[in-house]
Order: structure tokens, then sequence, then C-alpha cells
């Protein structure tokens, strides 16, 4: 059995080609693994709840994890525990995350729960875990094409390191804006990279 965490973050469930590839990658697994338990979080739909007064007070004096004050962070980030791969579809919205995704993030990265402060430095508390990260944008960030900054990537593999997740994957589908030639190529060229991707090379069980 593999726990999966999917998390979606782009607002168009229907039409995102980020979503789309991940389902393909889901279904890849599962035809290797008939014991695949995935569960799914759609982040685009407003599924996490704006943080509160009350959420930050709680933080600051380091209440108890039991306060009802952290009931969606505890829900969300005893999913990510639960999981033994996170997938993360994500667009890339002004050179960096989403805002339902960076929401996710301030749920799931909490002081005293899963880092804590030491004089050193931040010290991640969850076991490391593979994820892999499908970054969609209309545009290009990455090698020659590149003509914006991409601030998503460092941001992502910093903030899921700080909360002890190290192996993390990238497969960019750049281009999805600059018309079906260049969208058609770079999905060619992300299912290429996913067929390399370290998760699918081991042989089926
Ligand atoms: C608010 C907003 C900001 C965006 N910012 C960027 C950006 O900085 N760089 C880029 O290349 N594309 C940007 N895009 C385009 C999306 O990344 C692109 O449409 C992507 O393919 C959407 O992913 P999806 O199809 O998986 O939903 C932006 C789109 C929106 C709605």
């Amino acid at each position: 059995m593999c726990e999966v965490l999917f998390i979606n973050a782009s607002a168009r469930t229907g039409q995102s080609t980020g979503y789309a590839l991940a389902k393909e990658l889901i279904e890849t697994i599962r035809n290797r693994d008939n014991n695949l338990s995935i569960t799914y979080r759609a982040l685009g739909e407003g599924s996490v709840p704006p943080l509160t007064d009350d959420y930050e007070t709680a933080l600051a004096q380091r209440t108890s994890r039991d306060a009802t004050v952290f009931n969606h962070s505890e829900e969300l980030i005893k999913e990510l525990e639960r999981s033994e791969l996170l997938i993360i579809a994500t667009p890339m919205h002004n050179f960096t995350v989403p805002a339902s995704l960076k929401l996710w993030i301030d749920h799931v990265v909490r002081i005293g729960r899963t880092f804590e402060a030491t004089p050193e430095g931040k010290i991640g508390l969850l076991a490391d875990r593979p994820v892999y990260i499908i970054v969609s944008s209309g545009g290009f960030h990455q090698g020659a094409h590149a003509r914006q900054a991409d601030f998503l990537s460092p941001y992502l593999r910093h903030v899921l390191g700080t909360i002890g997740l190290l192996d993390v994957h990238f497969i960019y589908l750049e281009g999805q804006a600059l018309g079906t030639e260049s969208a058609l190529a770079a999905n060619a060229e992300a299912r290429c990279r996913l067929a390399r991707l370290p998760l699918l090379q081991t042989t089926p069980g």
C-alpha cells in the first residue's frame, strides 16, 4: 500500500494542464501498485480557510495542538504525515506559487509542530518522503528560453525543506499561453521528464 497525497493548486481543474499531467502520473503509479491510496486536496476551490487573528495568537503563544483553532492546520498536517508520496500540481502565478498554495503552506509549516526554531536555525520535524511538483506556466522561466524569474521553485524547495521534505523533484510545463505548438511541445517534454523520474524507474511489483 502506498499513501499518496495529491495537492492541486490550479483553480481550473477542468482545463488545467498541470492537473491533467499529475493525474497521468498517478495513473502510471497506480498501474504499478494496485494498492495505491490517494487523498485529493483541491486548493483552488477555496477549501483552505484564511488564517485568523486567533490562529496567529495561538501560534505566538504556542497553544496546544489540540486547540480547536488548529483544527484546519492539524487536518492538513495529518494528511501530509500519512502520505508516503506527495504530488503537487501548481500553476505559476506572478513568478511564484498561487495564493491558495501559499495558504496551504501557512497552515502546514507550523512552528512547534512541523518545524522547530533553534539558535542554529529552523529544523524540520516531518519524516522525508518523495515530493513531485508539476509546475504549469504561461511563459518560460527555465533554461535558455527563460524570459522571466522563477521564485516558485526555490521557494517551494526551501519551505518544504524547512519541515523536513528534502527529496523534491520539479517537472515544468512551460509555454502554455504561447500557442498550441508551444503548449504541445512543452507537454511532450514534460512527459519525457516524467518517464525518467526516479519514482518510475523501479520495476512494477
Ligand atoms: C493570476 C495569474 C498570474 C499568472 N502569472 C504567471 C507568471 O508569472 N508567469 C507565467 O509564465 N504564467 C503566469 N500565469 C499563467 C499560468 O501560469 C498558466 O495559465 C498556467 O498554464 C495555468 O496552469 P493550469 O493550466 O494548470 O491551471 C498566470 C496566470 C494567472 C491567472
